[in-house]
């Protein structure tokens, strides 16, 4: 992976070039793993065209030397910011780029300041978000790999769903299981909701009991080898009754129109609209409130986006999930999730476990 690591370095330094900076701050954690290996909670990178540091603290110290070779390694003396600034100023970089979207106002003014010298700071964002988009062989075969084992914790929690069990009890179970088969943890907050409570698109599981016809959604994301996955099954604890079948079925096929319009060089919008279109059919649109799925790799929301009217275009490489859903106050939810990765001549879908109403 070193080779890696140090290849992603080399293509962020020509996107900088293009953005006309010479260096390049970097403090979010998914970015500095994907450039570096470096996995500490702590850190700033500063990339440039002579090399890479990477200032941490004395926790990180032992993993940063063995996590990044190299990448040169700075011990903060006393704060982070002020450290990354001092670094900076040190190097008598020209153009120094950041991203405001990862800073905040106080740790961009104590770097500023501990920068001291003739710097320029130029506000640049998603550089390194946009390579990680594209995913390459081996990070496709991790992503396979998280997207199995969160369908099995799916399955494997299914014939818990008892009358009187409590959401949280499940939500429990999940993020066991998940572990015992090799996940490091949750990419979220494990989402186990019954009955009404489905409605809520991210709700979050209470110490409510499962009663008989409700519907239980499970959406559930694991983290293996860093990279994430994100799954949603919705079941219904009984018999469903004719409407609820009719909207299952309705999502069902919003998310088939959606992944067949997941292609190399579709753009993310109209990926949306196939959804919401086949919503509109049965006046269903309404209650879709989000939007149809979102890029998924070392974090569990990144680009691209596939939002209404997105203009960006798919590209081989990318990993989306699918997940179109109806939601209706005082009823329940109904959302159907899966991870799909873009090929340059076909669409994968990663996620493996079926997809038609269970009921229990
Ligand atoms: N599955 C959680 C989310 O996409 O926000
Ligand atoms: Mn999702």
């Amino acid at each position: 992976m070193t080779a890696a690591f140090a290849d992603r370095r080399k293509s962020l330094v020509e996107k900088m070039d293009g953005e006309q900076v010479d260096s390049l701050l970097i403090t979010r954690p998914a970015d500095w793993y994907y450039l570096t290996g470096f996995t500490g909670e702590s850190g700033a990178l500063v990339v440039s065209r002579r090399g890479s540091t990477l200032i941490t603290d004395g926790r990180f110290a032992g993993q940063a030397k063995t996590e990044t070779p190299g990448v040169n390694v700075v011990l903060q003396k006393p704060s982070l910011f002020e450290s990354a600034g001092r670094f900076i100023g040190s190097q008598n970089y020209k153009n120094v780029g950041f991203d405001p979207t990862q800073l905040s106002v106080a740790q961009f003014r104590a770097v500023r300041k501990a920068a001291e010298r003739g710097s320029k700071w130029k506000p640049v964002s998603g550089l390194t978000a946009a390579l990680r988009m594209r995913k390459q062989p081996q990070e496709l075969a991790v992503m396979r790999r998280a997207a199995i084992l969160a369908g099995q914790v799916v399955e494997g929690v299914v014939g818990l769903l008892k009358t009187g069990v409590r959401e949280l009890e499940i939500a429990a179970e999940v993020e066991f299981q998940m572990r015992k088969l090799g996940a490091s943890g949750p990419a979220f907050e494990t989402i186990v909701a019954f009955g009404e409570r489905s409605a809520l698109p991210h709700a979050r599981p209470t110490p409510k009991r499962l009663k008989k016809n409700e519907l239980v959604v499970l959406d559930v994301g694991a983290i293996l080898a860093h990279y994430c996955s994100d799954i949603t099954r919705t079941f219904y604890f009984g018999t469903a009754p004719k409407r609820i079948r009719m909207w299952y079925q309705s999502v069902q096929d919003a998310q088939v129109a959606a992944i067949a319009a997941v292609k190399n060089g579709a753009s993310c919008g109209d990926v949306d609209a196939a959804a919401r279109q086949v919503l509109e059919r049965t006046g269903l649109d309404k209650y879709f409130v989000h939007s149809t799925g979102h890029g998924l790799g070392l974090e569990v929301h990144e680009d691209p986006r596939l939002g209404r009217g997105q203009k960006q275009r798919l590209e081989p490489g990318n990993v989306v999930t699918i997940e179109p859903g109806v939601y209706v106050e005082g009823i329940g939810g109904i959302r159907i999730e899966d991870d799909v990765a873009v090929h340059s001549d076909r669409t994968e879908v990663l996620t493996r476990i079926p997809r038609d109403l269970i009921e229990i």
